[in-house]
């Protein structure tokens, strides 16, 4: 490790020799330690008598530190003391004071005297580097510039700008988004030495969704949580949400079961994904910004409904073709069919069976009853799955079949049950009554005998009632 290395290790400082006043620099950012160097070299002051440390206000010198001959130790009243000037180090005849978490307001002119048998004077110069925001509070959508301060100021300074380590050209953030979040850092040149101040920018508004980017897949079916979380410390006043079509900024109607929640996120619940629920979905929330009134931010999210669609060439068991379908499927790069089974417990397992976005099943039989998966990728990335329920005709055992479904084919056997006991009953009946014919020939001929007189009489009955009717006069009373 050479000397700049060390020194930079040791607070990002480094000393060189100043101008022909002898004044010695040290050059560091805000927040680090600062060693002012005050360094004995001819070891001629074996045994100091006092040490004092003091800084240039002006005119004035004021004391930061002091040894009187007495051996007291003084320091100013501040809470806690930051400046130090670490006695052990006396043996080695250094001096140098030690500044802890340096501010801004640190940078100046140091004086370091050290008496003995003889007396030693050094002036040092402490150079700060901050990096900070033009304004206190940032809100996304509205405007920042990055500072870099060096307290002295100097025209020989070289300043670069970091964002979360890669460098920036950009000074100025004209519309602020939470992707300028993280750290800035300053990256200072002075004299050869580089230091490095850095601060970190977090950004008003709604933490996530980042940005307007995002996409959000459900299966029809499913519910699904479109996400809107405000970052901590804004007042909001409202917070709305609204859906309009993915290419166009006319509004759409929300689906039925959309559910804005309580509390402090404003995100939302779709609680059944019906097709058709896609599009464009904005958060939009009105906040309480600095000394300026109210600022509005929104971020708009796409939701993408996925679904398996079946089409087979006709019923029975020909081929069958499970399509996985999404409502855009741009950013899909590719698909896999796998086959669903469960185990014992419960326990899914999943077998690959195709990687494409159909599937066609040659014919259907009852060994592809039950359930199927899509899962579509982005870039070998996993972005969802939808289901598919394969009922199989003729099955016997439909083990997906909900209760409803079990209900209502008990209802329908017991019908036909009924339907077919009523019908042999009848067929009983009617082959009792033959017997009975068969048994007794003649009782049919009595019976019809009967049966005919009885149907002729009333006939007649009736035709003199209506003779009784027509006439006035009561013929047969
Ligand atoms: C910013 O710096 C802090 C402290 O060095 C670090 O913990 C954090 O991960 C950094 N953030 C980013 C986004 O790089
Ligand atoms: C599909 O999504 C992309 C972004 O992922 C978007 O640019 C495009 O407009 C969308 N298309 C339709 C038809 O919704
Ligand atoms: C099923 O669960 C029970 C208890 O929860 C456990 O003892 C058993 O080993 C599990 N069986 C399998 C096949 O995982
Ligand atoms: C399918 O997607 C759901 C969320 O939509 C997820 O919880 C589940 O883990 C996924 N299953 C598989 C096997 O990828």
């Amino acid at each position: 490790m050479n000397k700049t290395h060390v020194l930079m290790v040791l607070g990002l400082a480094l000393v060189f020799e100043g101008g022909q006043c002898q004044d010695r620099e040290v050059f560091v950012a805000q927040g680090s330690v600062a060693v002012l160097p005050c360094v004995d070299e001819t070891s001629a002051i074996s045994h100091p008598t006092a040490v004092y440390w003091s800084r240039m206000v002006g005119d004035v010198l004021k004391t930061v530190w002091r040894r009187d001959k007495s051996g007291l130790e003084f320091r100013p009243v501040r809470n806690p003391p930051r400046a130090n000037c670490p006695i052990p180090n006396f043996g080695k005849a250094d001096y140098s004071l030690h500044i802890t978490e340096t501010t801004i307001e640190d940078g100046g002119r140091y004086v370091c005297e050290v008496e003995g048998k003889t007396r030693m004077v050094k002036v040092i110069s402490l150079r700060v580097v901050r990096a900070s925001f033009s304004s206190a509070m940032v809100v996304e959508g509205t405007r920042t510039d990055l500072k870099c301060d060096v307290s002295p100021r100097t025209q020989f300074v070289t300043i670069n700008w970091k964002h979360n380590g890669m460098f920036t050209s950009r000074t100025s953030l004209s519309s602020v988004s939470q992707r300028d979040a993280g750290n800035w850092t300053c990256q200072a040149t002075y004299n050869g030495v580089v230091v490095e101040a850095t601060t970190s920018l977090q950004v008003k508004g709604i933490a996530t969704p980042q940005d307007d980017s995002s996409v959000v897949y459900a299966a029809v079916g499913s519910s699904v949580s479109l996400p809107c979380v405000f970052t901590d410390g804004l007042i909001l006043y409202t917070v709305a949400w609204k859906r309009s079509p993915t290419t166009s900024d006319s509004s759409l109607p929300l689906p039925a079961s959309f559910k804005e929640s309580d509390g402090p996120s404003a995100s939302a619940t779709i609680q059944r994904v019906q097709d058709g629920d896609e599009g464009m979905y904005t958060c939009s929330g009105m906040m309480k910004g600095l000394n300026r009134g109210r600022i509005k931010v929104q971020r708009r999210m796409e939701l993408v409904v996925t679904q398996v669609l079946r089409s087979s060439s006709s019923s029975g068991n020909g081929p069958v073709t499970l399509t996985c379908h999404l409502s855009n499927s741009s950013q899909i790069t590719s698909y896999e069919w796998l086959r669903v089974t469960y185990g014992p417990n419960n326990t899914q397992t999943l077998t690959s069976v195709q990687k494409t976005k159909t599937y066609r099943i040659q014919e259907v039989t009852e060994k592809d009853a039950g359930e199927w998966m899509c899962r579509y990728y982005r870039n070998q990335g996993v972005l969802g799955n939808v289901t598919y329920q394969m009922h199989v005709m003729g099955a016997v055992k439909s083990e997906n079949s909900s209760s409803g479904n079990k209900t209502a084919m008990v209802m329908g056997l017991g019908f036909l049950f009924l339907v077919v006991f009523l019908i042999l009953f009848q067929m009983y009946r009617n082959y009792r009554r033959k017997k009975m014919i068969h048994l007794y020939p003649a009782m049919e001929t009595i019976v019809h005998q009967a049966a005919t007189e009885r149907e002729r009489r009333a006939r007649s009955g009736a035709k003199m009632a209506e003779a009784c009717v027509g006439d006035p006069k009561p013929v047969c009373v």
